[in-house]
């Protein structure tokens, strides 16, 4: 009997929003996928296209980047500079054949815990809908999460 997919996805998210949103959302309750693996940054202006690329490599089916509202970045741009690296890595898994919809930038402010759930579970059906990540081999996803919170 086949084993049943179930998406791994890597979700790097700011401290200031989205990570209290998603902290929110599991005061409220309210129901999403557990298949998220959280990785918090200080501001989405921290990830990079190689940083991206290489959370695939490690095998994960999707990756979602959460960063504040346009406009309320504390580091002023952040936010969106990760935009702008998300659509250059995205365009390189097209090229690459593994589909640049596997990745996604967000927007969630803190209070948006429902926002958080439904991106999660938009993230979910399209992992879904893509099949497995063909670059899941033998690389363990948790070195996905090596990647900690920036150093200064
Ligand atoms: Fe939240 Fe920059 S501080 S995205």
């Amino acid at each position: 009997m086949a084993q049943k997919y179930e998406p791994k996805i890597v979700a790097l998210i700011c401290t200031y929003c989205t990570y209290t949103a998603a902290d929110m959302a599991g005061s409220m309750r309210l129901q999403y996928a557990p298949n998220v693996l959280v990785v918090k940054l200080l501001c989405t202006g921290k990830v990079d296209v190689i940083y991206l690329l290489e959370i695939f490599r490690a095998g994960a089916d999707a990756v979602m980047v959460s960063g504040c509202e346009v406009g309320d970045c504390h580091f002023l741009e952040g936010n969106l500079r990760a935009k702008e690296r998300v659509a250059h890595a995205q365009a390189l898994l097209d090229e690459a054949g593994l589909g640049g919809g596997r990745l996604e930038m967000f927007h969630i402010g803190a209070s948006d815990a429902p926002q958080w759930a439904e991106a999660v579970k938009m993230m979910t059906r399209r992992a879904l809908e893509m099949g497995p990540n063909p670059l899941r081999a033998q690389r363990p996803l948790a070195e996905a999460a090596a990647l900690e919170e920036p150093r200064a």
